[in-house]
């Protein structure tokens, strides 16, 4: 089912299909580089894949969702949002991964632009927010770039982040 499009881009529910795409992606070191995990097996890739098939399974509206570029119809990325619970306080993430190959062509911020439009105009959510390792300059720059500003720094169990937030901008 698709989500949301972009004009380059295609954001849709993942299918089973998809997981050699995505493993591909997730088994990338480049792309990990700022993931405590590191890359992924192709089992914890299944894993990932069946828990976010359908959305996320405890918010089914939010979830990460395949990123397919137009032109080609090839699997790119995937981009979404994540709920999660921070210093107390419920937050959902502007998340965004692509392959290395399409980087660089300003799709980072058009997938982050059109995945933050759904969470506010789509979903009616009223503040989104980006966790970034301190050192990830290219998902500062996109997060900037989509109207993020640095709040704080914080802390969990796999390390240190930097969350940078947006409110929706209401009009009087
Ligand atoms: C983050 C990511 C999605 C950006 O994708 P992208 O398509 O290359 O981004 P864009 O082309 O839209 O570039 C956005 C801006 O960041 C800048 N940028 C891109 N890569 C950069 C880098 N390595 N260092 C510094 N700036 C960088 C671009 O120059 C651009 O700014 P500009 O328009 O002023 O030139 C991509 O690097 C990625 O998938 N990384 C791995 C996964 C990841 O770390 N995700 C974020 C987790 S918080």
């Amino acid at each position: 089912m698709k989500i949301l499009e972009t004009n380059r881009l295609t954001l849709r529910h993942f299918l089973p299909d998809d997981l050699d795409a995505l493993f591909a992606l997730y088994s990338d070191p480049q792309v990990r580089h700022y993931f405590p995990e590191g890359t992924l097996t192709y089992a914890e890739t299944k894993e990932e894949l069946e828990w976010f098939l359908n959305g996320h399974p405890r918010h089914p509206e939010l979830g990460l969702w395949a990123t397919i570029y137009k032109e080609n119809n090839q699997f790119i990325g995937r981009c979404g949002l994540l709920p999660w619970t921070i210093d107390g306080q419920f937050e959902v993430e502007v998340a965004y991964m692509l392959a290395k190959e399409y980087w660089g062509q300003g799709l980072g911020v058009e997938a982050a632009q059109g995945v933050l439009a759904y969470g506010f105009d789509t979903l009616g959510l009223t503040r989104l927010i980006c966790l970034i390792d301190r050192d990830n300059a290219a998902s500062i720059n996109v997060a900037q770039k989509i109207g993020m500003t640095f709040e704080k720094e914080g802390r969990d169990e796999q390390g240190p982040f930097l969350l940078y937030s947006r409110h929706k901008l209401t009009h009087p």
